[in-house]
């Protein structure tokens, strides 16, 4: 196991901002993880996991060891008449899962095809996309504590999912490296078409009985219409979260502004378009330097050269202010931010 000091993670990042880390290792398998975890408590250094950085924002040097996850393997844990079981680590790409699973009749994760990161990642976030959140088809998740390595397994409800959002944003911040998630999926056809962008793809495409493979292929077709591929476009997706507003607030918002989309949630709140109020305030195709909010998406900013991590923060910063003065709508940025500069 080779430890790098002083890394560049620029490299580790789909923003590809520039940060060094105190030290970086890669981690294939849980012995490695063990070793790593105790070169960093030896040395009283703070533990960051990191799956394929895709949803983080680098503000300034991380005074940690970065442990990257490249640990890999699909296990079937059961299977009943109707689903099957799966354990799959931390290090899996995401979108290979959701591709594998299609592959051999396992049905469920289509909708949240083309996610970038990794599948220890997921939960954090509590990954969703047309329609569908990873909490549908998660059953646990296996941990390792940062402060003395033991496993800790979380069911479902221990996890806290909500939109964007788990314990382990909050109360577990910090405190574990996941290691693996488990999946239940179905062995027989099941689609979710209600999201209305693919439900207007069917139609566009007049596809009357759409397949899970139809869902799978017309999510890959809208995410590569719209979002900007982080390996040419550096982008760690949405930079805000949509934000739910109390049915009152979200109706009166609606009276005045009849165009911008609003979804109902089950607990009466709605939920609405970020991504319509940061174009209706005219960022869209902004350029600063080279900082910019992606043409096809408001949503996304673009790193197009050296733009730093306080630079991304101070022009969010902008765009939250201007939408809560046309809306009076406080927008929350979706990344994890890590750095010692802000
Ligand atoms: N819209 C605009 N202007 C834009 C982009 C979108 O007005 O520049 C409008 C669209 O016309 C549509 C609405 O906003 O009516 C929603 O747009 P979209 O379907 O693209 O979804 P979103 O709410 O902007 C969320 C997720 C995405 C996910 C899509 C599809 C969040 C923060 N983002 O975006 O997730 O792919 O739904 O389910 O919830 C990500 O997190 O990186 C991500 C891409």
């Amino acid at each position: 196991m080779k430890f790098q000091r002083g890394e560049e993670l620029r490299p580790y990042n789909t923003l590809a901002l520039h940060a060094r880390a105190a030290a970086l290792i890669t981690v294939v398998d849980d012995a490695q993880l063990m070793a790593a975890l105790n070169w960093a408590r030896e040395r009283k250094l703070a533990v960051v996991p990191l799956g394929d950085g895709s949803n983080i924002v680098l503000t300034g040097d991380l005074n940690a060891l970065v442990v990257r996850q490249k640990t890999r393997g699909i296990k079937v844990l059961e299977t009943t008449a109707n689903h099957i079981n799966l354990r799959v680590a931390a290090g899996e790409s995401w979108h290979d899962l959701v591709r594998w699973t299609l592959q051999q009749g396992y049905y469920g994760l289509e909708n949240l095809a083309l996610i970038p990161g990794t599948v220890g990642a997921a939960p954090i976030q509590n990954i969703g996309a047309y329609g569908v959140e990873l909490q549908s088809a998660l059953l646990r998740v296996h941990s390792r504590l940062i402060a003395d390595g033991r496993e800790m397994t979380l069911d479902k409800t221990a996890c806290e999912f909500a939109y964007r959002d788990s314990v382990f944003k909050h109360r577990l911040r910090d405190q574990l490296v996941i290691t693996a998630v488990d999946l239940q999926l179905s062995l027989y056809p099941t689609t979710n078409v209600t999201y209305p962008a693919l439900a207007q793809f069917f139609q566009e495409h007049a596809v009357v009985e759409p397949t899970p493979q139809s869902v799978f292929d017309a999510v890959v077709s809208i995410r590569r219409s719209k979002l900007p591929d982080p390996s040419s476009e550096p982008n760690a997706g949405s930079f805000f979260k949509n934000p739910l507003l109390p049915a009152e607030a979200a109706k009166k918002l609606a009276a005045k502004y009849p165009a911008l989309p609003g979804y109902p949630q089950a607990d009466g709140t709605v939920k609405v378009s970020a991504a319509w109020m940061i174009d209706y305030c005219g960022w869209k195709g902004f350029r600063r330097n080279d900082l910019g909010v992606h043409p096809q998406h408001a949503l996304v900013l673009v790193n197009y050269g050296s733009a730093s991590g306080a630079q991304c923060i101070s022009l969010a910063n902008e765009i939250v202010a201007t939408v809560y003065d046309s809306f009076g709508v406080h927008l929350e940025i979706e990344p994890r931010l890590y750095g010692t500069s802000i």
